[in-house]
């Protein structure tokens, strides 16, 4: 499990099989994500949609689309906006829960779509789930018009994502984070704003800026953190379950009892900050 920020899956394979695990991951916890995870996601599409000029008639992709919702939002401010997303059953939950935008299967690292097709590209905490995000930031460039603007979002570090470092921390503490779940590359790689510049610009884009969004998780009670993880994750729950069961007990006591030192009106909030990342195909 790669949360270090300096170290990468290294072979061919390695990329494979955790684009393998990843994919499998996403079919099956399509609506636990939704539910777990969603009102902390949406709080950052008003930033990725007016980072990239969302507006009437604005041709828009949203990657990683999953439940659709950054779609959805663009196409209330009247663009005409297409999510895509590997999961089947992602783009089934986006489809029926938004009729009214388009949605499709398809790989990020490889899109389903023309040159220049598009005026924007968002992806909303995409790029830390994929095997090769710097194949898929040159897909964005690809299908964007020369002009058109990217913006994504990824997870600041736990130093400062609370939910994380509250969950890493505890798994450190009682269990083991070196467990057999394929590698993939750093996941917290896009919460360093030098990083992401520097991919921008080998990808081709100009103008790169990177802004912090200060998003809050508002929980129900101080076991909802763990079970987001455990739920609706992918990587962290594989970490999770592949704890002894004594070891996960003792990680949940430990996450629960930091969790609750952030009681706020009758559940729990936490800082959860994400770097939002925008530039220009040039
Ligand atoms: C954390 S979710 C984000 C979903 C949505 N954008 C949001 O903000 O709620 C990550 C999404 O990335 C999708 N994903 C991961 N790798 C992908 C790839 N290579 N191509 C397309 N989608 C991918 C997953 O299926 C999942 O829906």
């Amino acid at each position: 499990m790669r949360y270090h920020p300096h170290v990468m899956a290294d072979s061919p394979s390695a990329d494979a099989a955790f684009k393998t695990f990843e994919h499998e991951g996403w079919e099956k916890v399509a609506l636990p994500y939704r539910e777990a995870f969603s009102s902390l996601t949406c709080q950052a599409i008003p930033p990725l949609l007016g980072a990239v000029g969302a507006a009437a008639g604005v041709r828009l992709l949203d990657v990683a689309c999953g439940p659709g919702d950054a779609a959805a939002a663009a196409t209330k401010r009247g663009a005409q906006a297409t999510g895509v997303d590997f999961a089947n059953a992602m783009v089934e939950q986006a489809s029926r829960l938004y009729p009214g935008s388009a949605f499709r299967v398809g790989d990020a690292e490889a899109l389903p779509f023309p040159e220049a097709a598009f005026d924007a590209v968002v992806i909303n905490f995409g790029v830390l789930h994929f095997a090769d995000p710097d194949g898929a930031l040159a897909e964005a460039h690809r299908v964007l018009r020369p002009g058109g603007r990217l913006a994504f979002t990824a997870w600041a570090p736990p130093e400062k994502a609370v939910g994380f470092a509250i969950v890493l921390e505890a798994i450190e503490r009682h269990g083991r984070l070196d467990v057999p779940v394929p590698e993939g590359p750093p996941f917290f790689r896009f919460g360093d704003p030098d990083e992401s510049r520097r991919a921008l610009s080998l990808a081709g884009f100009a103008d790169a800026r990177v802004r912090e969004l200060p998003l809050r998780w508002r929980l129900p009670t101080s076991d909802s953190l763990l079970d987001a993880f455990l739920e609706g994750g992918v990587r962290t729950r594989g970490i999770l379950r592949a704890q002894t069961p004594a070891a996960l007990a003792a990680v949940r006591e430990s996450v629960r009892s930091a969790a609750q030192r952030h009681a706020h009106s009758g559940g729990v909030e936490l800082a959860m900050p994400a770097l939002m990342s925008t530039a220009e195909r040039g």
